[in-house]
């Protein structure tokens, strides 16, 4: 395989092929997801929960998703690895100024992402600009933001209302017109999701909890291997049912992400 670039990531959006991804957090998990076909691995800060014990992101430091993109590109580089590492920006570690975020995106950028994500709309925008401009490639996050579940109120829906999709819409396109070239949509309603792709046509979207209309699908690792400390989500699937190994576990999920098996738009809640 060649490696994932922005210019492959594009190729392949503009072909239409769907786009996995799934979390890892260790050099290990990292390198097997690269061999069973994952095109894009997130360390992302449900580290707190996955490895930490927290129950929420929001405790996760700068210095942890350091240390764990280090240990996710050293498995990459070991193996010969050809996937797209994104470090997820923690909570706390871009919000206070674009100049803020530029040091912290510096210190994942230098562990070994090739891109940097961070959570949220309107005054993002600004700062993926900034980011952008200054060669490090930024995918954005709507929807569900885990960082802010205590301004949200719960790990719920987002978009719901026809005001709050409005404000989604346009949201996602300031994003993508700041220079995102990625975007995680986290529960969300399938149709305002498959809008939002429709919408975005050069910065595909990466569903969770989104339905089928995305561009491609992200799911935390733990979760689709069964194994979860708390409570799994709706819209997980058990991919160790279909794979009976780790390595089969994770072929069974790029399989049904590639031929649209996975996910199954939700008819229950959203
Ligand atoms: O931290 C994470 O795992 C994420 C994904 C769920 C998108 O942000
Ligand atoms: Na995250």
């Amino acid at each position: 395989r060649k490696p994932l670039s922005l210019p492959r990531l594009r190729e392949m959006h503009a072909h239409g092929e769907k786009i996995t991804m799934l979390t890892a957090y260790d050099a290990t998990f990292a390198a097997v997801a690269d061999a069973a076909g994952v095109e894009c691995i997130l360390v992302g800060d449900s580290l707190g929960m996955v490895c930490q014990g927290l129950t929420s992101t929001v405790g996760v430091t700068l210095e942890t998703m350091r240390h764990h993109t280090e240990c996710v590109a050293n498995g990459l580089r070991r193996s010969q690895a050809t996937a797209w590492l994104i470090g997820d920006l923690p909570f706390g570690s871009y919000q206070e100024s674009k100049e803020q975020a530029l040091r912290s995106a510096t210190v994942l950028m230098q562990a070994g992402a090739h891109m940097v994500k961070l959570e949220g709309g309107g005054w993002t925008a600004e700062v993926v600009h900034f980011l952008v401009e200054r060669g490090i490639p930024v995918c954005a996050h709507l929807g569900l933001t885990p960082q802010t579940v205590h301004a949200l109120g719960g790990y719920r829906v987002q978009g719901k209302t026809e005001e709050s999709a409005t404000v989604m819409r346009r949201e996602a396109s300031a994003l993508q017109d700041a220079g995102a070239s990625m975007m995680v949509l986290e529960m969300v309603p399938a149709v305002l999701s498959a809008e939002v792709t429709q919408l975005l046509t050069h910065c595909p979207t990466i569903g969770i909890g989104a339905g089928n209309g995305t561009a491609g699908q992200v799911l935390v690792l733990h979760d689709m291997l069964g194994m979860n400390l708390g409570k799994m989500p709706k819209f997980v699937r058990n991919f160790m049912d279909d794979g009976h190994s780790v390595r089969g576990a994770m072929e069974a999920y790029v399989r049904a992400v590639k031929d649209g098996s996975f996910p199954v738009n939700a008819t229950h809640a959203w």
